[in-house]
């Protein structure tokens, strides 16, 4: 079989050569252009120059609808390994080379289901959170239109440690569709605001907000792009330079509120938010501006381990900041 035949090619950019055009000239069974296509995905997610050339060759498009169909199968393994390898190849070409069209209706089945209500349970509390999904067309460029296993696991932590939560200003970072922000309104906390830095996601938070039981003090929306906030850090360091952050997505920004100037929060959380490297830096920076600096005061992240570097670099900035970080390995630690 090709594919076989293939692997055993030792030189990795020779090999992402040989699959992009045996993928291109439509050869073999479903069933090796599928394990060929996730073979191609291990290998580019953490080689930005072979998700380079991967891309040139076309295997960007391939990638999103095999995506789109992992989603559909729930097939996390597969959303896994492909999400992070579209992420090297969006680090790529962030906002010039990645043309719409390939990205539009290249998972249509998932647009299909864009407006989907969800339920999520959580039996230790009984809590239960109605999270409307997000529209992949809007939101690809972040993969924030689904909750992603990291969210869930946040939740079981806050559950846990529901201290952390009651009565106390909550913000939720990279919300994608803000399960989190939304569990901690259920929890207790005192006011809960859900961000995003892509205004693409930010219709479907809304749609969760309005949710919530009337009677309740619902969270609220707001754009935030982490980017904007490392530009005031510097700017306060360097009065010359300018603040000219524009946003991550379309300029429908305008119609979405922003957070004030100085506004802070006791408990800042996240999942799975660091996933291309440009997020080391400005991630670390929203956390320190808008950390409250009070006794208590904590963030809270949760992240899938893809690559090493990218948070040990996270963790080297936050350091700088001057803030006292603990890192807990929650592998082996299972959903309920
Ligand atoms: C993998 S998704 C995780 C979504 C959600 N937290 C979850 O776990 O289900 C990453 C999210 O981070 C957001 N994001 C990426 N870069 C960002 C930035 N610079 N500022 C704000 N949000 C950003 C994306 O829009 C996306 O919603």
């Amino acid at each position: 079989m090709a594919v076989e035949i293939l692997s055993h090619n030792p030189d990795p950019l020779s090999r992402i050569i040989s699959w992009c055009s045996w993928l291109n000239d439509g050869e073999g069974t479903r069933e090796e252009r599928q394990d060929t296509l996730i073979r191609l995905a291990q290998e580019i997610s953490t080689n930005e120059e072979l998700a380079d050339t991967a891309v040139t060759l076309g295997a960007l498009p391939r990638l999103l609808h095999a995506l789109g169909s992992a989603l559909k199968t729930g097939d996390e393994d597969h959303v896994e390994v492909i999400s992070l390898a579209v992420s090297t190849c969006n680090a790529r070409f962030t906002g010039t080379s990645v043309p719409d069209q390939d990205l539009r209706g290249s998972c249509p089945d998932v647009a299909d289901e864009e407006q989907a209500v969800h339920t999520y349970r959580f039996p230790t509390s009984g809590i239960q959170v109605r999270v409307s999904e997000g529209d992949y067309d809007s939101t690809h460029e972040g993969f924030g239109f689904r909750v992603w296993t990291s969210a869930q696991l946040l939740c079981e932590i806050l559950e846990k440690h529901r201290f952390l939560v009651m009565k106390r200003t909550v913000v939720e970072l990279g919300a994608g569709c803000g399960l989190c922000g939304l569990f901690a309104h259920e929890l207790g906390a005192r006011e809960v605001t859900i961000t995003d830095g892509i205004p693409g996601c930010l219709p479907a938070i809304q749609r969760s907000c309005n949710l919530v039981e009337i009677g309740s003090r619902a969270p609220r929306a707001c754009f935030l792009d982490w980017k904007c906030d490392l530009e005031h850090l510097n700017m306060e360091a360097d009065p010359n330079l300018q603040v000219g952050c524009e946003p991550l997505g379309s300029p429908t920004q305008d119609t979405w509120p922003l957070l004030d100037e100085d506004e802070q929060f006791e408990l800042v959380i996240g999942s799975d938010v660091l996933y291309e490297m440009a997020a080391a830096a400005t991630l670390a920076a929203t956390i320190k501006r808008r950390l409250k600096d009070s006794r208590g005061s904590v963030a809270l992240v949760v992240q899938a381990l893809r690559k090493a570097e990218l948070i040990e670099e996270f963790i080297c900035r936050i350091v700088a900041y001057g803030f006292h970080v603990t890192f807990y390995d929650l592998k082996g630690v299972h959903l309920q």
